[in-house]
Parts: C-alpha cells; sequence; structure tokens
C-alpha cells in the first residue's frame, strides 16, 4: 500500500513555476495526482506543467496573479473544467522581495510605510486567503480537501531583515489554524509546513555568497541548506490520505534552525 497515492486527486500548486512550488507539483504528480500548476509567469507554469506530462502524468499550466481573488476564482473554474474538481490546494506562491537578502540596503522598518508592506501581505496573506476562498467552496460541496500553505520560520521565530513578510507568513498560519477547525467537519484539513532557507532561485543570491552561507549554516543542526524535495516531502504528506487525522498544524521543515515545541 503507497499511502502517500495521489492517483483520482486534482491539486492546485501556487507559484509552482520555480523552486519549492515545482517540486511539490512534481512530487504529486509522480505519485498519481493531477496538477494545475500556478505562476504569475506562464511561461514557467507551462514549463513545468510540460516537465510532468512528458513523463507520463497530468498538468496543465496558468497564469494567475494570486493576489487577485478574481484572477483565482478564474483559474480554479478553468483548471476544474480541464482536469477536475480540486481536491488539493498548494499556497506556495510566495515573495519574500529583496529583502530577503540580508545583504540588502533596505530601509529600517520605521522608515518604511503601507505602500512598501503592500506586496508582502498581499501574497503572503491575502493570496492564501484567495486561493482558500476561491477553492473551498468546491471541497465543502464534494466533503473532501487538503490545504497545505507554504510558511517561514520567519513568520515563528523572527528574522530582523524579514519582519513585515515574516508577520505575513504567521498570519497564513493563523488563519490557518482557524479555518481548519471551521471546515474540518467538511472532511477538510488545514495545515502549513515552515522552511527555513531552501536552496531555489528565490535565495540563490543569499546562498551564492561562501561567507554569507557558512555563518548562516552556523544556524542550522543538519549543516546544509534545505532542497526543495526536503520541503515537498512534507507538503506531499500533508496532501495524501496519510494524514487524515492532522489538522490545524505547522510543520517546521528547517535542519534545526529553529527547535521549538
Ligand atoms: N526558499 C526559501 O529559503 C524559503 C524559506 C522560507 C519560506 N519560503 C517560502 O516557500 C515558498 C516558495 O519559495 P521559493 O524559494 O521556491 O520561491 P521562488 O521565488 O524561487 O519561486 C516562487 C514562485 O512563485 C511565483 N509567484 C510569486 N508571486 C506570485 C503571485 N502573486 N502569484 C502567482 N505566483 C507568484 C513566482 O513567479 C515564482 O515562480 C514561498 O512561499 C516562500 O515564501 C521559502
Amino acid at each position: 500500500m503507497n499511502v502517500l497515492d495521489m492517483t483520482g486527486r486534482v491539486a492546485l500548486v501556487t507559484g509552482a513555476g520555480q523552486g519549492v512550488g515545482r517540486q511539490v507539483a512534481l512530487h504529486i504528480a509522480g505519485h498519481g495526482g493531477a496538477v494545475v500548476v500556478n505562476d504569475f509567469h506562464l511561461d514557467r507554469a507551462e514549463a513545468v506543467a510540460a516537465e510532468i506530462t512528458e513523463a507520463g502524468g497530468q498538468a496543465i499550466g496558468l497564469r494567475c496573479d494570486v493576489t487577485d481573488l478574481d484572477e483565482v476564482t478564474e483559474m480554479v473554474a478553468r483548471g476544474s473544467a480541464e482536469l477536475g474538481p480540486v481536491d488539493v490546494l498548494v499556497n506556495n506562491a510566495g515573495n519574500a522581495g529583496p529583502a530577503d537578502d540580508p545583504l540588502a540596503h533596505n530601509p529600517p522598518f520605521w522608515e518604511t510605510g503601507p505602500k512598501d508592506w503592500e506586496p508582502w501581505i498581499a501574497t503572503n496573506f491575502f493570496g492564501v486567503l484567495n486561493s482558500c476562498r476561491a477553492a473551498l467552496p468546491g471541497m465543502v460541496e464534494r466533503g473532501y480537501g487538503r490545504i497545505v500553505s507554504v510558511i517561514s520560520d520567519a513568520g515563528r521565530t523572527g528574522e530582523p531583515h524579514l519582519a513585515v513578510y515574516g508577520g505575513a507568513k504567521a498570519g497564513a498560519a493563523g488563519f490557518s489554524r482557524g479555518l481548519a477547525k471551521s471546515v474540518g467537519r467538511h472532511g477538510i484539513t488545514v495545515n502549513c509546513v515552515s522552511l527555513s532557507t531552501i536552496n531555489t532561485p528565490g535565495v540563490a543570491s543569499v546562498i551564492a555568497d561562501p561567507q554569507l552561507a557558512r555563518a548562516m549554516l552556523r544556524s542550522y543542526v543538519i549543516r546544509r541548506f534545505g532542497e526543495p524535495s526536503d520541503a515537498a516531502n512534507a507538503v506531499l504528506f500533508l496532501a495524501s490520505d496519510a494524514a487524515a487525522w492532522v489538522t490545524g498544524q505547522t510543520y517546521p521543515v528547517n535542519g534545526g534552525y529553529a527547535i521549538t515545541p
């Protein structure tokens, strides 16, 4: 028996054109699921969908900006029409912005304003709300659903250069706990994975700096940065029926970066 089998399931993975999301899409497809590969960049989404279909799986690539509820609603409708109703939603699209690079000379928080905060909150918080809002009516109607959101240890333990981003990620985790309580009776689970540094294009500039990378790695009990598959393994578990009795939780996948109860 393969407890991670996704055969017959349709998953929507946001921001899946590269990095963690791409690997989540490949993992789900590799376990038999059909995948709506979303990205803000259509070429990236289509390339990952093609990778899946060329390997014999089922996928389509759809462009949409998760910060726009109308676009997300239309994407869910198109994905459902082409592959079937969405059973699994992976809220992966995220935006740490230039502040993800600790070397970047960003102004301190007290010199910034709502216009600076908006991109982080829009993608990392509203993006999650929008996608859940669009996918949930179908899940409730069918009495089945898996929602997994990718958050960050910046939202659990705090990072000085990622305060607003971390706040948005912590908001997504808090939202997920409340949502888990309201949709559990409909057969829907809602969980998060919380990542520390994962080797993706999004953080390539940080990892590429040997001095900075060495300094950062001192905080990791397992002395390496994560790979997209480290994150995708946990997402796949939470998206599968193996995690049927797990809801409202945030799983750290972080090489021991922050060991908290
Ligand atoms: N890589 C890390 O070290 C790390 C650490 C902690 C948390 N995370 C989180 O993991 C997730 C994936 O990170 P990654 O490093 O793979 O990112 P990445 O930047 O490499 O890729 C993210 C993808 O999401 C897409 N995207 C961004 N905003 C979007 C939007 N509004 N609508 C649709 N698509 C959008 C981008 O076009 C890109 O292809 C994010 O939520 C990120 O915050 C990453």
